[in-house]
């Protein structure tokens, strides 16, 4: 008989430099899964990088792209699917994600999130004069809506990768 569990979706949330991408790739590598990412879609379903779809749309632009790509990859099964970081600002995206598959929170606190992305200019959010205070603000924004939509969080802080991708595959045991 099938496993059920080989047909759960794994959809990871979290801010930016969570590590959803890194980690949802290897977990998708080891259990043999299509991995998906929420913005290389858009930009593979759009033609174009992220910062241009916000340039010329506005991030309610870029939200609205986000909600269709997010319904319609969590409509399939056995994916494991990294969203942006703001992918749970709609609660529909929320419910979404809580209810088509295994919803994974990883959290690290705002200044580690800065020191990862601090060198990164394809997060539009982040061009500003003080990305470090507009993470801060974020996080207090978010993290309650993460926690909201998550069936449990990994924190991030110091573990290795593997360490992070050997802590989601005994959650899906
Ligand atoms: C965003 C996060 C980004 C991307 C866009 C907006 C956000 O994704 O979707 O720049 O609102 O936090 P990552 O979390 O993958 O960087």
């Amino acid at each position: 008989m099938e496993d059920p569990k080989a047909r759960a979706n794994v959809f990871f949330i979290g801010l930016m430099g969570a590590g959803k991408t890194t980690v949802g790739r290897a977990v998708a590598k080891r259990l043999d899964r299509p991995f998906f990412d929420s913005d290389l879609e858009i930009e593979a379903r759009t033609g174009v990088k992220i910062p241009l779809i916000f340039e010329h749309e506005g991030e309610q632009g870029f939200r609205v792209r986000e909600s269709l790509v997010i319904d319609d990859l969590s409509q399939q099964s056995g994916i494991v699917l990294a969203t942006g970081g703001g992918a749970v600002l709609a609660p529909q995206n929320r419910e979404w994600l809580n209810q088509r598959g295994l919803v994974i929170y990883l959290r690290a606190n705002p200044h580690d999130l800065w020191l990862r992305t601090r060198r990164d200019r394809n997060r539009p959010l982040l061009q500003t004069e003080d990305p470090r205070a507009k993470l801060e603000s974020l996080y207090t924004v978010r993290d309650p809506l993460y926690r909201e939509c998550a069936h449990f969080t990994i924190e991030t802080g110091r573990p290795s990768i593997n360490a992070l991708v050997n802590t989601v595959l005994m959650q899906l045991e």
